[in-house]
């Protein structure tokens, strides 16, 4: 079912609420891809119920990022709620959901100057914004986060123990196109050559991984592997390379914990994300 308006999502929660069903919520942004389907049918899997919200959000944007031409599909992003079995597609127009003159801002204050946080100022602060309305909207006992934004899961995870936020986050695994590419709405902006240049991500992460298994634990040795492998790729150019504490996200000089490598680059102009998770 699709719905627009928060007053008519409430009233079907709670009815819901009054049954004793429990709820699973998958926030996205659209556009949906086999990622998100993953994380749809997890969350079916472990709920009565699911609500699924499709919602491109204004605030995570910075002013020459890509919200205006962020790729929109509705009617696919429905049919694919309904195979994976989701209850409620939550599909708000940004009127209904950001007032003219709205004053509240959530943010996180740790965790966020680093990776994404620090490339992308003030885009953390707006997904908190809206994950807290959507919580408070839709108060599921579970929501689901994909970890190819491994970033994001941990700064929601703070603000969820820091509000006393009463939802678990649950995680899942990256899901890859079959040539190894990390799944993203964002792969449609990208022309055939750029598609083929994008595997240089996931080429290059395999290679440090490879590396790390081989049992080397020098970061910077490891960078640089990361590094030259996408120096070689001519249409990329690489936002950020990092080895970082899974937990803390503070730099790792020597893999000697849960590492997270996270990437960030460039194709043309279209910035992609990836990264593994190395456990020692
Ligand atoms: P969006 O980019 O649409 O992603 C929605 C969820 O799908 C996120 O939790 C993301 O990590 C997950 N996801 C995306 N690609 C994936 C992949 N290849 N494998 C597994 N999971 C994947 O992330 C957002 O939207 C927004 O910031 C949002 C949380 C909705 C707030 O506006």
């Amino acid at each position: 079912m699709l719905l627009k308006e928060i007053k008519d999502i409430r009233s079907i929660i709670k009815d819901w609420k009054k049954d004793g069903l429990t709820i699973g919520y998958v926030p996205t942004m659209g556009c949906l891809h086999e990622g998100h389907k993953s994380l749809i049918e997890k969350a079916v899997s472990e709920n009565d119920k699911v609500v699924v919200s499709v919602f491109v959000n204004p605030t995570q944007f910075g002013p020459n990022e890509d919200y205006d031409s962020y790729p929109k599909n509705i009617d696919e992003d429905l049919e694919i709620c309904k195979k994976s079995g989701a209850s409620i597609v939550f599909n708000p127009d940004k009127e209904e959901m950001y007032f003219n003159n709205k004053s509240t801002t959530v943010s996180v204050s740790e965790l966020t100057n680093v990776l994404c946080g620090a490339k992308r100022p003030g885009h953390f602060d707006g997904v908190c914004l809206v994950l807290s309305k959507f919580f408070n909207i839709i108060t599921p006992d579970k929501a689901y986060f994909g970890e190819k934004d491994f970033q994001q899961i941990a700064v929601v995870k703070r603000m969820v123990r820091d509000l006393n936020i009463n939802i678990e986050i649950l995680s899942c695994p990256i899901v890859r196109e079959k040539d190894g590419l990390a799944k993203s709405s964002r792969n449609v902006y990208l022309s055939k050559e750029e598609r083929k240049a994008a595997l240089v991500l996931n080429r290059s992460l395999s290679l440090a991984k490879e590396e790390l298994k081989h049992g080397e634990r020098n970061s910077k040795i490891i960078k640089d592997i990361i590094v030259n492998e996408l120096n070689k790729e001519p249409l990329a150019k690489i936002d950020y390379v990092e080895i970082v504490d899974s937990e803390s996200l503070n730099d790792l000089e020597i893999v000697n914990t849960t590492a997270l490598i996270p990437i960030a680059v460039y194709i043309g102009k279209t910035r992609l994300i990836d990264n593994f998770i190395f456990n020692i």
